[in-house]
This record gives C-alpha cells, sequence and structure tokens, in this order.
C-alpha cells in the first residue's frame, strides 16, 4: 500500500508516523517538504504533489488549529480546513485513493447533555468549526472513499499539552481556577493514530465502512476534573506541588476570542461497531502519558 501522509508534525501527525509504518511505503510531509509540496496554503501544490505519488492512501492530519487565531484570519483557516482538503478529494478520487480525515466535535453548536451522534445536525459556534464542517463536505462531496473522524480534547504526550501546563502552574501557584462547564474525553493521539491504521485495515478490503465516525477516548469529564486528575496522579507519584487549592469557574471566567462548546460529548458506537474495536476509558491514556512523563530524563 502507497501511503502518503500529510502534517507530520502535529500530534496526531506524529503518532501517524509510527501507527501507519507497517502499512505499507509511508511517504509523511509537512508544511516545510522540500521534494514535495505539504503547505496547505497552497492548494495547487497540495494536488500537485498527489499527482506525483499516485498513492492508496492519503491520511490528512495538518489542520489550522489555533481556534482563537482563526477568528482573526478566517480566510487562511479555510484555505488550510477546506480548501486544500478538497484539493486532496478531487485528485483521491481520479485515482480512486482512500481518504482519512480529523474534524471536530466544534461542527456542532455544543449544547445538551447528549453525546452528539454522526446524524445531528451542525452548527459551529467559531470560524474554525465551520471551516473544519466545510472540510468535510468538500470530502464527501468530491470523493467517495473517505474516512472522516470527529475527535475531541486531542493530548500528545510531544510537545506542549493541558495536562503539562496544569502541572507547570500547580508548582508555582498556591490556587488555580479550571473551567468546569465544559464536558469532553481528553483523547491521546496514540489512540487516534492507532484507530486509523485499524480502520484502514478494514476500510481496504470492505469499502461499504466509508463515511464520517466520532472517534474518542471512552467517560466524560471537564477540564477541571481533568486537572485534578493530573494533581491526583502527580502526588501519587510523589511529585511536590506548591498548590493548595483548585476552583471550578464557568468558561465566562476566561473569555476568548472563539466561542466553545460546553457539551463535546461524542457518540463513538458507530465506530466502534464498524470497527470491532473498543475505545478505552480516558484515564488511561492520560496516566500513560503522566507516568512516560514522570519518569522522563532529561540529558
Ligand atoms: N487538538 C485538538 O484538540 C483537536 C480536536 C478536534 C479535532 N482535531 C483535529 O485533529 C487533527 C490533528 O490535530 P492535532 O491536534 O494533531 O493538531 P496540531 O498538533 O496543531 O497539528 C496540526 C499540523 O498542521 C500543520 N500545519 C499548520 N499549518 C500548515 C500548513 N500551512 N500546511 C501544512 N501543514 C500545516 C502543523 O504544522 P506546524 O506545527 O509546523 O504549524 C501541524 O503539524 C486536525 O484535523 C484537527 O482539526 C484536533
Amino acid at each position: 500500500m502507497n501511503i502518503l501522509l500529510f502534517g507530520k508534525t502535529g500530534q496526531v501527525g506524529w503518532e501517524l508516523q509510527r501507527a501507519l509504518a507497517p502499512l505499507g511505503n509511508l511517504t509523511a510531509l509537512d508544511v516545510h517538504s522540500k521534494e514535495h509540496c505539504g503547505d496547505f496554503s497552497n492548494p495547487e501544490g497540495i494536488a500537485e504533489t498527489v499527482r506525483a505519488i499516485k498513492p492508496d492512501v492519503i491520511v490528512n492530519a495538518a489542520a489550522h488549529t489555533a481556534v482563537d487565531k482563526a477568528e482573526s484570519e478566517p480566510e487562511f483557516a479555510q484555505l488550510l480546513n477546506a480548501t486544500s482538503v478538497e484539493s486532496i478529494a478531487k485528485e483521491a478520487a481520479k485515482l480512486g485513493a482512500w481518504v482519512v480525515h480529523y474534524s471536530t466535535d466544534y461542527v456542532f453548536p455544543g449544547e445538551g447533555e447528549t453525546p452528539w451522534c454522526e446524524t445531528d445536525a451542525t452548527a459551529p459556534l467559531n470560524v474554525y468549526g465551520q471551516t473544519k464542517l466545510d472540510g468535510e463536505k468538500a470530502l464527501q462531496e468530491y470523493c467517495p472513499k473517505h474516512l472522516i473522524f470527529r475527535t475531541s480534547w486531542v493530548y500528545a504526550g510531544k510537545g506542549n499539552n493541558f495536562a503539562k501546563t496544569m502541572l507547570r502552574l500547580a508548582k508555582e501557584r498556591n490556587e488555580l481556577s479550571v473551567i468546569n462547564d465544559q464536558f469532553g474525553a481528553p483523547t491521546g493521539a496514540e489512540l487516534l493514530a492507532d484507530c486509523t491504521a485499524h480502520a484502514l485495515r478494514v476500510a481496504v478490503v470492505k469499502p461499504d465502512v466509508a463515511g464520517i465516525y466520532h472517534l474518542v477516548a471512552a467517560g466524560t469529564t471537564t477540564w477541571h476534573d481533568y486537572a485534578a486528575f493530573v494533581f491526583d496522579e502527580a502526588r501519587a507519584a510523589g511529585i511536590e506541588l506548591q498548590l493548595s487549592r483548585l476552583n471550578a469557574v464557568a468558561t465566562s471566567a476566561y473569555p476568548t476570542p472563539a466561542r466553545r462548546p460546553n457539551n463535546s460529548r461524542l457518540n463513538t458506537a458507530k465506530f466502534e461497531q464498524n470497527f470491532d474495536l473498543q475505545l478505552p476509558q480516558w484515564e488511561q491514556g492520560v496516566k500513560r502519558m503522566l507516568t512516560e512523563l514522570f519518569t522522563t530524563v532529561t540529558i
């Protein structure tokens, strides 16, 4: 299988380099790649790359993910999250290639408490969500062999993440206030990459699984409870924290340029059924990431 991966240096892209490697011949690109264009601000360059590599499978982990920044640069976000995805979709369709793409719960309006199903009506609250929805639609319209995975609250061991930020603050401060009215499931980039590889293996022999899926770890938490979990794990590992008080606050306490949904819960039944997989509880992946963090030796 000839696989083309875009966005190889992102949280999910980095893990995809590992998870896709045993599936075939992998060409992994990022925005700086020289031999082939991997820059999503250049949709024609992206189309040329697909034509040159002639992949059987394209996995797209590149995106404009700066949710607040997207509010002030909507055209640029649209170029990366929708126009270049349309380019990929059109070229892939000509080749009969599969396209795997990631989207977000931000396509939904975010109210209520019920986990969103794939069939629920979309109504994004912000520019990022709208551009991601436009990317989904382009892929659905132009390339029948697609897998779109809507996910949320993605973290990775590599680079910065919420848990690392909370731990740093908890070492410096006595008191912290964290949002407690947004609900979701922290989902590891590793889990997304591994599920992608499993799903692809099914898709190539069973093309009728093509479609849109919700893919997150099991269970639900809030940012506040997620932070509390991280602090409990840190203390259990013998890490000293300055923090003595963790306050639960509403989203309104931290105004941001982009509106965020309160309900980021996603119903994953369709994914689990079609691909015969069981999604683990969110705590499992977070504990693993924290254990790696606590035991990392800095050279
Ligand atoms: N993170 C989340 O919580 C979350 C939630 C729901 C859905 N998703 C979706 O999941 C997918 C993967 O997200 P992630 O968490 O891995 O995001 P990420 O870590 O921000 O990775 C995005 C990647 O896109 C790259 N990129 C930025 N501008 C580009 C350009 N002009 N051309 C090509 N690549 C460019 C980034 O490169 P640089 O690092 O060099 O800028 C980075 O490698 C995305 O589709 C995202 O929308 C993420």
